[in-house]
């Protein structure tokens, strides 16, 4: 039995005034919530007030990225050891804004991916197509890849110690959800390539859906057979809204 996990992407949002609302808040309305595992992943400035902020309650605190290398001359890197010396547990990795902006490809983050568990992460490996890649019917292919940029490296042992999230490009912050269908049939498509390298890792790996997650639409995705909970963007920033995603 996979245990839900609902993940809270901050992004570059926010101040340490909001930050510690936003964690009040959480942090007070996780009443009746129980059955799923609640993470928030705040910017690395303000993951050690995330750390003390939510000490004694169930919500875990993970990082929006790490470093490929363990430390050392690296000027403005953070490296996975240092997210969990402050008290994390989680790293999100190979996010598809990291892909896109910051030039990330498969052979770096299967580094980063290595490094987060070397430091005792647990890493969430982001994986998602275009609306383009999408339309030219190569969504099978492309996750495949970003699956196997880990996969084929770090080997099935890897995957077992981390949590897979699909996020289709076109769905994050767009408002554009993919529907439970679509989503059902890219998490099912995964987990058989997971299956094809070990059965029972496939059973146990979390798949969780990233891409305009809203309260509303929540249920439905995560009733999902292979949908183990979700990459929250836009609604995490919003106690109410992200509460009412975990209760989903
Ligand atoms: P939105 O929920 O804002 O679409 O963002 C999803 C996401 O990118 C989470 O990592």
């Amino acid at each position: 039995m996979r245990q839900p996990l609902v993940a809270g992407n901050w992004k570059m949002n926010g101040s340490k005034a909001s930050a510690e609302t936003l964690l009040a808040g959480i942090k007070e309305g996780m009443g009746g919530i129980s059955k799923t595992e609640v993470l928030v992943c705040p910017p690395f400035p303000y993951l050690g007030l995330a750390v003390s902020a939510l000490a004694g309650s169930r919500v875990a605190v993970g990082a929006q990225n790490a470093c490929t290398e363990a430390g050392g001359a690296f000027t403005g890197e953070v490296s996975a050891a240092m997210v969990k010396d402050v008290g994390c547990i989680y790293v999100i990795l190979g996010h598809s804004e990291r892909r896109q902006y910051y030039g990330e490809t498969d052979e770096i983050i299967a580094k980063k991916y290595a490094q987060a568990l070397a430091a005792g992460l647990t890493p969430i490996l982001c994986v998602g197509e275009t609306l383009a890649e999408r339309e030219r019917g190569e969504t099978q292919s492309v996750v495949a890849r970003h699956l196997d940029g880990v996969m084929e490296t770090a080997g099935i042992e890897a995957i077992a110690r981390g949590v897979i999230a699909y996020e289709p490009v076109w769905a994050i912050g767009t408002g554009m959800t993919a529907t439970p269908e679509q989503a059902q049939e890219v998490h099912a498509f995964l987990r058989q390539r997971v299956a094809a390298k070990s059965a029972e890792v496939a059973a146990g790996v979390r798949i969780l859906y990233g891409g305009s997650m809203k309260p509303d639409n929540a249920l439905e995705l995560m009733s999902q057979a292979d949908i183990d909970g979700g990459l929250i963007g836009g609604a995490s920033l919003k106690a109410s809204d992200f509460l009412a995603i975990c209760r989903a």
